[in-house]
């Protein structure tokens, strides 16, 4: 993953636990989206699951029900989940490169998510996950190289610095858009059910 980007001013090393940082992170103004938008979507899940999913942003229903992956997108993340065995309020922590949603569902813009990354990256550190799963170009881009692309990165395994197993697949929106994804995502998650139940399994 890219180098943590904390700046004197937000570091949020010292917060210690993920309610904490809710209370917080809900409190943020640091950028221009949370003025427009409803409610801050800090993210939501099992906070001892192994596997984390990171989309992009919010979109309408997650800002309207403060919840991040809550409209059809979401369904569909849900249904590839259950095709895999996992549940997402049993088996994941779901949350979003940015917690407001970007006007009329753009992509972030690199000052937005330069402001908002510190509160995902304490996020990951304190719910210290085994595996996370990147959905799309935005949470690629952010999070790991500003210059790759999902089409090649998507399906590959990397490693973060502190041995969490990452790996990029398509947006789930991107698949209600375009079905010829769906076959790629599926090898993708097949994937990350094999690696997940070699971790819990010891
Ligand atoms: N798309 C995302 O990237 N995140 C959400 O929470 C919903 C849709």
């Amino acid at each position: 993953m890219n180098k943590v980007p904390y700046s004197a001013e937000h570091d949020l090393s010292c917060i210690g636990s993920l309610d904490e940082l809710k209370e917080m992170a809900l409190a943020c103004s640091r950028c221009g989206l949370r003025a427009e938008c409803s409610n801050v979507v800090f993210g939501e899940g099992n906070p001892t699951a192994r596997l984390m999913l990171i989309g992009e942003g919010p979109g309408a229903e997650e800002d309207r029900l403060g919840r991040p992956f809550a409209g059809k997108a979401g369904q569909l993340l849900d249904q590839i989940l259950g095709a895999i065995g996992l549940e997402r309020f049993e088996h994941t922590y779901i949350a979003n490169v940015v917690k407001c949603r970007p006007p009329g569902n753009r992509a972030p813009r690199p000052e937005e998510a330069r402001q908002c990354l510190p509160w995902l990256y304490r996020q990951i550190e304190l719910l210290s996950p085994s595996l996370i799963v990147l959905l799309g170009g935005t949470a690629l881009q952010n999070l790991v190289d500003p210059h790759a692309k999902i089409t090649k990165a998507r399906g590959q395994w990397l490693h973060s610095k502190s041995g969490i197993k990452i790996i990029p697949t398509y947006h789930p929106a991107a698949l209600l858009r375009d079905p010829g994804k769906k076959r790629p995502v599926w090898e993708d998650f097949q994937k990350v059910r094999d690696e997940y139940i070699s971790i819990v399994n010891g």
